[in-house]
């Protein structure tokens, strides 16, 4: 966003753009956002979208579009083969990243798919600074370990690190010592660290690894799905990278990896994705698995319309007032729950504000899912659906076990240029509310608990009359007020 300095002193986020297309909210009294929650199993995944008044579960695919992006979609070239559209979209990744190869793909976890299954075997390993969801569910699908090496510092929820998304170098040495280099089957660096917070990693931390990997003849894969939000953070926090300009810096990423993948979702504000590399050898073994999962090498499972809005969304983020946005909402949402002392993650990242959900709900068990709980807590309290990233995300081990997650955060995602500043304070002030009655919040259990990926579709249930008694309260306190 622009510098602009405020009379008044104080500063606040400054919109650069207008708002010419909008859609009507609704919100619903809190005794029918009990039953709403109830009737979608505590979990919310499952709630109706018409049910909820700010939906804040994620920034994917739910980005706004700008005017460019929206008239390049009624200029699509419908082919099956060879469509101009498609040509554009490569000419314009190939341009992005300054890589020789593009492969389409229909979302981010379809590039996961191929990556894993081209060089994830049996007994393999995959370090990384730590997984999302999706990426570790592949590499295990494969026969893969996941080794999350992280820096420390990535664990506090209160911190001053710019950069908490960082591998950790000597972590990086002890695990390639540990299995060998020959069974790493790559390393992979998430840009701006969803699961814990949306943290970034420094460009000299990926310079780094890049040298390691080299050495080893280890593949290093960039997941740059969030990569508008990390680049914002590299241009603020990183010294040796000011004065430089967005593209600069998206060039010396990809000159670091040998492989990238991105969710079109969340990088250039479509709904699609794609893989990049310079690598011919891995180009020719990932694109035979295109039209056998995918599509036809010129979709790859994307429609022509979303294909043009993601070329065009991509030329976007190298302009810093569209990549700032997000950051500097998430920034002032951060500030002002901090201030109230509320627990938050800190420093504000990307993609959205994280609520710390085991020192909210300090009273509630990691066994009965505290961020679970706060979740369906905060959408009865507000009709704001945020998203569990906590121990239900979690997968069980083939034993059975369940692994208690590092951290419990309710996710409040801030998906860009969707929501107005007044929206953005409501939302504050009802978690203000619910921080003061925490205490009347308890934890959930399990009726209906799904083997894979079991937050997507998993129900929950209250274990007493909690949600009754929060109701109660709220109606208390605000008498007829929706
Ligand atoms: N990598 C990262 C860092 C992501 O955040 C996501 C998706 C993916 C890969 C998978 O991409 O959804 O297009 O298949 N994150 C979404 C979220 C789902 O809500 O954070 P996808």
């Amino acid at each position: 966003m622009a510098n602009v300095k405020f009379y008044a002193g104080e500063s606040f986020p400054l919109e650069m753009h207008k708002v010419r297309i909008i859609q009507k909210l609704n919100l619903i009294p809190i005794e029918e956002r009990q039953k709403c929650m109830e009737a979608a199993g505590n979990n919310t995944f499952l709630l109706k979208n018409r049910d909820v008044f700010m939906d804040m579960l994620t920034d994917s695919g739910v980005n706004a579009m700008s005017d460019r992006q929206l008239a390049s979609m009624m200029a699509a070239d419908d082919s099956y083969a060879g469509s101009e559209t498609f040509t554009r979209l490569e000419k314009m990744v190939k341009k992005f990243f300054g890589v020789e190869y593009f492969l389409p793909a229909h979302q981010g976890r379809a590039c996961e798919n191929i990556i894993s299954q081209v060089f994830v075997k049996k007994g393999s390993v995959v370090p990384m600074n730590y997984h999302f969801t999706t990426s570790k569910a592949h590499i295990t699908l494969n026969g893969g370990t996941v080794e999350e090496i992280i820096v420390d510092e990535g664990f506090k929820i209160k911190s001053d690190c710019p950069f908490k998304g960082d591998i950790d170098i000597d972590k990086l040495k002890d695990v390639i010592n540990k299995w060998g280099a020959e069974n790493v089957a790559f390393v992979r660096v998430e840009a701006g660290t969803n699961l814990i917070g949306g943290q970034p990693g420094s460009l000299q931390n990926l310079s780094e690894i890049s040298s390691i990997c080299r050495l080893h003849k280890i593949p290093l894969v960039y997941d740059a799905s969030l990569l508008a939000d990390n680049l914002y953070f590299i241009m603020k926090r990183e010294k040796a990278c000011a004065g430089m300009s967005t593209h600069e810096i998206i060039l010396k990423i990809a000159a670091l990896s040998d492989v990238i993948y991105f969710s079109a979702r969340k990088l250039g504000f479509g709904r699609g994705g794609g893989i990049c590399t310079n690598n011919s050898e891995y180009f020719y073994r990932m694109r035979e698995m295109v039209p056998l999962y995918e599509g036809f090498l010129t979709y790859g499972g994307m429609s022509v319309r979303e294909m043009e809005a993601i070329a065009i969304g991509l030329e976007e983020t190298l302009d810093e007032d569209m990549i700032s946005q997000g950051p500097i909402f998430i920034e002032h949402m951060v500030k002002e729950l901090d201030r109230k002392g509320i627990p938050v993650i800190t420093p504000a990242g990307g993609l959205g504000c994280h609520v710390d959900a085991k020192a909210f709900l300090d009273h509630v068990p990691q066994s009965q899912y505290p961020a679970g709980a706060l979740a369906a807590a905060f959408y009865i309290a507000s009709g704001v659906r945020g998203m569990e990233r906590g121990t239900l995300s979690e997968q069980r081990d083939e034993n059975g076990v369940e692994p208690m997650a590092h951290v419990e955060l309710l996710r409040l995602a801030v998906p860009r240029r969707v929501f107005t500043l007044s929206q953005i304070n409501y939302a504050v002030d009802r978690l203000a509310w619910l921080y003061e009655n925490r205490r009347l919040v308890g934890g959930l259990k399990f009726v209906e608990e799904p083997k894979i990926l079991r937050f997507f579709f998993g129900r929950l249930a209250p274990l007493s009359d909690w949600q009754t008694k929060l109701v109660e309260k709220f109606r208390k306190d605000f008498g007829d007020s929706l």
